[in-house]
Order: C-alpha cells, then sequence, then structure tokens
C-alpha cells in the first residue's frame, strides 16, 4: 500500500540493534560489526577504511551495530542492482532523522517511491537540471570570490586560513540560500544546525537541531505563501501538481530534505577535496593543469575519490542477491564510497586517475532517487577548484594538525587548518 504524504503517519518498524537481535536466517559467517561511521578506523581514515572493505568483509554482509543492525553492499555491481530496483529496496522509512510522531511528515522526494515520487521531481527538477543550474555560474563565482577576498585578509592577517569555516562550508550555504530564495544572513546558522543535525553523538541533540529547523523552515514557508518570489521554497510552498496544492507535510516534507540533503553533503566535498589537495602537491600541479583542459574528468574523479554518503533502504520483498536471502523489512545500506573503490569497476582505487575509463560513480547514486542537487554539485566543485586554484595554487595543512572526522552519515574533516 503506498503511503500518502499528504497524510503521513509515522511508520510502524521495530528497531532491530545489537547482538541479541539477528535474525535467524543470518547466515553466522556473513555477522560482522564493522563500525562504520563511528568505529576507530573508520575515524581515523574514512576513505582508506572504505577500500579495505574490499580486503576484509565479503560482498554482502550483516552489520551489528548499537546503531541498528543491517545488511551492507559493497560491490558496485550489487549497488547498481540494489539501487535500481525500487520493487525490492523500499524507500519507505529508510531515513535516520527523527520526528515528531505527532507532527509527523515524510521527507520528499527520498521517502516516497515511484511512481508518486515523480510529481514532487517535476516541481523542482528544471530548476536542478543542467541548464537550470548552468544559469547559476555567475552567481556562485561570485560568491567563492567574495569569500575567497576574506580567505585571504585572514591569511594576511594570520599566516593561515581555516578552510572549513572560511570557504568549504560557507560557500555552499550561500549558494543553497541564494537558490532557497533565503537570506543570507541565515548563512553561519544554517552551517551550525546542519553540523548539529548530521553529526550529533546523541538523538536527543539531533531532535533539538530538527527542532530549530522546523520553525525557521515553517515560518519561511509560510512567508513565501503569503509572498511568492522565484526561489525554491516559494515554488514548492505553491506548488499544485495536476492542479491539487500541496499539503502542509508535503511543503515541509520537501523544503526540510533540501537542507538536510543539499548543505553537508557539498561542504564535506569540498572539505575532503581540499584536505587531499592540500597534502599532495603533485596531484595539486596535475589538477591545476586538467581543470584547463578537462574540468569534467577531473570533477568527476574527485567527486569518486572522495564521495561523502551513503543510500538506505528497506527490503521490500523477500529477495536474494548473491545466495545471501534478505527478508522482508530488513534495512539496507549501500556503501557508496566502497561501491566507488571496487577494485573489478575502478582498479587501483585510491589513486586519482583523470583518465580512467568512464564508468558510473555512485557518489550521487543512481536510479529514481539519483541526487537531485548533482548537477547543481558538480558546478560548485568546478567553479570552487577554478577560482580557488588561480588565487592560491599552492597550499598546504598546517603543521602539527590533526585531522578530525565526526561519526555521522556525511564523511568530511572537522577542520583544515591551510597555510601558503
Ligand atoms: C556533493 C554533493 C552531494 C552529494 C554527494 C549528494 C549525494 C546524494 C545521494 C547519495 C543521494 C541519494 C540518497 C539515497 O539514495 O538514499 C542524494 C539524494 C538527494 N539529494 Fe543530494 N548530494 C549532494 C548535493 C545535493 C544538493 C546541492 C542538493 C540540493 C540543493 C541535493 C538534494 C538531494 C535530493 C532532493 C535528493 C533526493 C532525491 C530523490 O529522492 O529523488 N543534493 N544526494
Amino acid at each position: 500500500m503506498p503511503i500518502d504524504a499528504a497524510n503521513p503517519v509515522p511508520p510502524n518498524f521495530q528497531r532491530v540493534a545489537g547482538p541479541d537481535q539477528i535474525p535467524p536466517h543470518v547466515p553466522k559467517e556473513l555477522i560482522r560489526s564493522v563500525g562504520l561511521t563511528m568505529g576507530p578506523d573508520f575515524l581515523a581514515a574514512p576513505h582508506d577504511y572504505m577500500k579495505k572493505l574490499h580486503d576484509e568483509q565479503p560482498p554482502i554482509y550483516y552489520d551489528v551495530s548499537p546503531m541498528g543492525n543491517m545488511w551492507h553492499f559493497i560491490k558496485h555491481e550489487d549497488c547498481l542492482f540494489g539501487l535500481r530496483h525500487p520493487e525490492f529496496f523500499s524507500n519507505e522509512g529508510a531515513t535516520p532523522f527523527p520526528r515528531d510522531p505527532n507532527d509527523y511528515f515524510y521527507f520528499i522526494p527520498i521517502e516516497i517511491d515511484p511512481p508518486h515520487h515523480r510529481k514532487y521531481r517535476n516541481i523542482v527538477d528544471p530548476l536542478f537540471c543542467p541548464a537550470g543550474v548552468k544559469q547559476l555560474e555567475g552567481l556562485i563565482r561570485q560568491r567563492a570570490n567574495d569569500l575567497l577576498d576574506e580567505v585571504e585578509a585572514e591569511h594576511a592577517r594570520t599566516g593561515e586560513c581555516e578552510f572549513t569555516t572560511a570557504f568549504g562550508r560557507p560557500l555552499p550555504v550561500s549558494v543553497f540560500l541564494d537558490i532557497m530564495g533565503l537570506p543570507q544572513d541565515m548563512r553561519d546558522t544554517f552551517v551550525e544546525w546542519a553540523v548539529q543535525l548530521l553529526h550529533s553523538n546523541t538523538r536527543e541533540d539531533m531532535a533539538d537541531a530538527m527542532q530549530k529547523i522546523t520553525v525557521y523552515l515553517k515560518g519561511a514557508i509560510a512567508e513565501k505563501k503569503a509572498k511568492p518570489d522565484d526561489g525554491v521554497v516559494s515554488l514548492i510552498a505553491n506548488a499544485a501538481p495536476d492542479g491539487v496544492p500541496l499539503s502542509d507535510p508535503e511543503i515541509f516534507g520537501f523544503v526540510c530534505f533540501l537542507f538536510i540533503g543539499g548543505l553537508d553533503t557539498v561542504f564535506a566535498t569540498l572539505n575532503n577535496i581540499w584536505l587531499h589537495l592540500a597534502r599532495d602537491p603533485e596531484l595539486r600541479a596535475e589538477t591545476i593543469n586538467r581543470m584547463e583542459t578537462d574540468p569534467d574528468k577531473v570533477v568527476e574523479e574527485l567527486l569518486r575519490r572522495w564521495s561523502v554518503t551513503f543510500s538506505g533502504r528497506v527490503v521490500e520483498q523477500d529477495v536474494e542477491v548473491r545466495g545471501v536471502q534478505l527478508k522482508k523489512g530488513e534495512r539496507v545500506t549501500f556503501i557508496l564510497p566502497a561501491a566507488n573503490f571496487d577494485p573489478e569497476v575502478f582498479p587501483d582505487p585510491l589513486k586519482v586517475d583523470y583518465d580512467r575509463p568512464r564508468k558510473t560513480i555512485l557518489a550521487f547514486t543512481v536510479g529514481v532517487h539519483s541526487c537531485m542537487g548533482g548537477h547543481l554539485a558538480r558546478l560548485e566543485l568546478k567553479i570552487c577548484l577554478q577560482e580557488w586554484l588561480k588565487r592560491i595554487p599552492n597550499f598546504s595543512v598546517k603543521p602539527g594538525t590533526h585531522i578530525e572526522y565526526r561519526p555521522g552519515g556525511v564523511i568530511g574533516p572537522e577542520f583544515l587548518p591551510l597555510t601558503w
């Protein structure tokens, strides 16, 4: 029975967590506890850890964790299969963010299975398609250069620059606010809320962030209903697909998911890439060179090498993959960064190779739920590389820095002090 997003009800899923709750059909030899997103090996060097999964784990295993037990898929082929078959792997109830059961809503479009999902994408896809985002190019370049002025000023004053707070986080948040039609003075608050929601150690902290985001976004939606403009919040707030206006929970669930999907992912991507450019002068020189001739190849390979997030699903009907039985209601995570390191598809996967044969990368997933902001994110990354490398071609991590990653579903260094 498909869910009715206009009249949402909290799903009736039981959380299955810990070694006492392993279903009897799971073969003992496939049970693991790999510490994804929070174990010490993951937090020490997350992308090396994703590569090692292929050396140490079977292609599909059952991970037992206090945060929830679930199947992990690490092979490129298996992730493609799962992501392309929503009839087996559903998005309903697959999102981990807490919500008030008395004021429930679905995250749209991510929690809506096809065919209903298309109705929502149709509202905003024209803005997020390649031609739509191309129109933002001048604006993004301007925002990048405004921040670069501040970056250079900070460096002149202090001899260093903390990349994540000076550029990596504010740039995508600024662009996001422009697109959404929200005021720029919310920039630093949005950064703070996004970090609290996605990298808290407790569900209480996540719920607190969610509460603050909710109050703000509901206010913004009410304003845009009263006074429409051409930003995305207004477009969603006033949408009437097939002549039927969206309900309040649909509008809120859509705008709120854009906040969740469109901020931390982009800044984590920038922070990862800049960390590695700062550490590797040869990679930097080659990147500067290749940005002149093949910017799109550069962007695609960097997105493969430092992809930042995962796809969660719930098994919709019993299915067998690689001889492993998965039962209705069980949770699955497609480990996208691991799929991007599958050595059968991307030989020598940790190497950045701008001339790799073109293959589907999974940074943005594939299938009906492939990232709505993928073209925007690619454009932002391209412009940031072009503008930064033009003005600051040589930079390195401040000596003595310990790079820290926080637990969470989006992978990126917490702080990145640079010098040049
Ligand atoms: C480098 C940056 C980004 C990365 C790595 C990324 C990654 C992803 C991934 C992996 C998914 C699929 C999740 C799943 O299958 O469960 C997704 C979906 C989505 N992303 Fe992104 N994203 C990025 C930027 C953005 C931006 C800038 C926006 C919007 C402003 C955005 C909006 C969305 C939306 C709305 C969805 C849900 C699509 C659907 O369900 O049809 N993302 N993203």
